[in-house]
């Protein structure tokens, strides 16, 4: 789906990137720019920045970085004409779309027409349950739960009704095409003859919102003791397990406000605490917990709670849990609820206050591990021995050393070991865990794409646009080595500022991700030296740069011509004769 140019400069104009930004990172202010924690790799320390002037973003830690459109993009993992319509539709900009590539149009189609019929098939469950005789029995199990009606409404519960055509026969009369049925997952072809039957049947229906409120899914539970007791969408174009968590569109406001969240595992846990006015909270529907989820959760609390059941399958899902956690480097707490309870049952019996008073003793990640160890071996010297070599594997899984040096720290102290023979144990640990993973030897083997100079070069331009005639004076470009900053530096000299501002104008025409990222860092880096030095004489110090910048390159050449030499001295035919090349190369440029 095409989206005209003009359009794009309205919705980049309309937006506001440090408004969008904050509704997923917290930002603080800090000069003239904002900073956060990257929701784009794991970190403890902010490297995220916004700078509103510029109205961009960058990473100094991942180098991800560009526009509000490229947030939106990356941060949703969606397409750039997607992208553009989700701003628009924010800031009610209305975009007539003309047809571009074919595949995508249909992909953004196929998701959109997703959402529609997501939506109507969750007011249709939600109709039976209240309003068809047929969902009595399911507003009676609800009643039986505890579950209060405002809560119903709000997560507009349903209920699928005991038949296989329910759905089928709804769909049908909605004129909903067949692929996009199907696509839903919410009804199956027969396996004999032909047609088509309903996924969900005779189950409590909960339909699964995303961060949008777009209705991504369903799970439905039974009534009963039938098997299995809940059933999922399955994966479809808009609905992906491991970046949805159940609840969050209404919590995420309420995340903020606490500046923590309670990670429990269903549906109920997740209703239950919300009815009872803990809202800084989501479930992860029983999966496996993700980095994508604990970075999105990133996004509205820096502190997690971990809640579990205290029966061996809650532990063991803590215990698989935690190294996630661990490696996104996340203040988290573990609470283990008491007598077998899990957080449904605890505050539908006890209550909020109860509730209050269990998670104040919700342990560090180190307390729980090293408690469960403790019970396994004991604290003999034996037993501390075969602590450690229990968590040892856990802290080797921390990517972020400083980190580790804390835990290692508070490790030795509670075993009563040196620090130096755990940090000792937990380095071999990591380099047995390194030399599998040759890590850092690919980069190194990459040709360079950049040089530093020509770098500065380009900054010097994103930030100070008033040298932008000095540099073509001097034919600065002619002498950059980098095809790819060549490019772009040429690109910025034809670049008319416009309304948008000049960085804003060449985002929006280079395309690639790579040269959005390079070109939002130049900007950035610039920026920030512009905090402390304030200049005086742009086109003097330009000047000095280009100056210096020729002189380099011209002595480059130099190097080159020593080079030819002694390669001729040594007969090395093929490396003179590269060598030549280059040479001339230089020499046309710098003519
Ligand atoms: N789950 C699932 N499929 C199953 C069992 C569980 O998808 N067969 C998911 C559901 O999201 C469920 C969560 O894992 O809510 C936790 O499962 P469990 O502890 O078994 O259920 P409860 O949430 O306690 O459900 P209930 O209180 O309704 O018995
Ligand atoms: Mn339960």
């Amino acid at each position: 789906m095409y989206v005209p140019e003009e359009k794009i400069s309205e919705i980049l104009n309309t937006s506001d990137i440090v408004e969008l930004v904050s509704e997923s990172v917290i930002l603080k202010k800090s000069g003239r720019n904002f900073f956060g924690l990257c929701p784009f790799h794991s970190e403890k320390t902010p490297s995220f920045s916004v700078n509103p002037n510029k109205q961009i973003f960058y990473c100094f830690g991942c180098g991800a970085g560009g526009n509000a459109l490229a947030f939106v993009m990356k941060y949703h993992g969606i397409g750039f004409p997607e992208a553009a319509r989700m701003l628009a539709r924010k800031h009610n900009i209305p975009i007539e779309t003309k047809d571009l590539d074919p595949a995508k149009k249909q992909q953004i189609q196929s998701r959109e027409s997703l959402f529609r019929l997501n939506k109507k098939v969750m007011s249709y469950y939600s109709g039976i349950l209240k309003e068809d005789p047929a969902g009595k029995i399911a507003g009676a199990y609800l009643e039986k739960r505890g579950t209060h009606p405002d809560i119903i409404d709000r997560f507009c519960l349903g209920y699928s009704a005991d038949k296989w055509d329910g759905a089928v026969g709804f769909l049908r009369k909605e004129k909903v095409g067949r692929k996009t049925a199907l696509n839903s997952g919410l009804i199956l072809p027969r396996k004999q003859g032909q047609g088509f039957y309903d996924r969900f049947r005779n189950r409590i229906m909960f339909p699964i919102f995303d961060i949008n409120m777009q209705v991504a899914g369903f799970g439905g539970r039974v009534m009963d003791d039938a098997m299995p007791k809940y059933l999922n969408s399955p994966e479809t174009p808009v609905y992906s397990k491991g970046r949805i968590l159940y609840g969050l569109h209404a919590a995420k406001q309420h995340c903020r406000q606490e500046g923590s969240v309670y990670i429990v595992e269903g549906y109920f846990d997740f209703l239950s605490l919300f009815q009872h006015g803990i809202k800084n909270c989501v479930a992860s529907l029983g999966t496996a917990l993700t980095s994508e989820h604990v970075r999105i959760l990133k996004g509205y609390a820096s502190k997690m709670v971990l809640v579990f059941d205290s029966d061996a399958a809650g532990i063991n899902a803590a215990k698989r849990s935690i190294k996630i956690f661990m490696q996104e480097g996340v203040d988290t707490r573990i609470l283990v609820l008491p007598d077998g309870n899990d957080p449904d049952s605890f505050v539908m019996s006890r209550g909020r206050d109860a509730w209050d008073g269990v998670a104040k003793g919700a342990k560090t990640i180190m307390e729980f591990l090293l408690h469960l160890s403790m019970e396994t071996h004991g604290l003999t010297v034996e037993g501390r021995v075969k602590i450690l070599e229990d968590m040892k594997a856990y802290l080797a899984e921390i990517s972020d050393s400083a980190l580790r040096s804390l835990y290692v720290k508070e490790l030795s102290e509670t075993l009563n070991i040196d620090e130096k023979a755990v940090l000792e144990k937990v380095r071999d640990q990591v380099n047995r865990k390194g030399s599998h993973a040759p890590r850092g030897r690919l980069e190194e083997e990459i040709p360079k794409e950049s040089d530093p100079l020509e770098e500065q070069l380009v900054s010097m331009m994103l930030n100070f646009p008033e040298t932008i005639p000095d540099l073509i004076q001097a034919k600065v470009f002619d002498f950059f080595q980098s095809d790819r900053l060549r490019k772009i530096a040429q690109l910025i000299s034809r670049t008319d500022p416009g309304d948008s501002g000049l960085v804003n104008e060449i985002l929006g025409r280079v395309g690639g991700e790579a040269d959005q990222e390079l070109i939002a860092s130049l900007a950035m880096k610039g920026s920030m030296a512009k905090e402390e030095e304030k200049v005086e004489n742009i086109h003097e110090t330009a000047g000095d740069i280009i100056k210096r910048f020729i002189r380099v390159r011209k002595k480059n050449e130099n190097k080159i011509t020593t080079k030819i030499i002694s390669a001729e001295r040594g007969g090395d035919a093929d490396v003179m004769e590269l060598l030549k090349l280059k040479q001339q190369e230089i020499q046309e440029y710098s003519r």
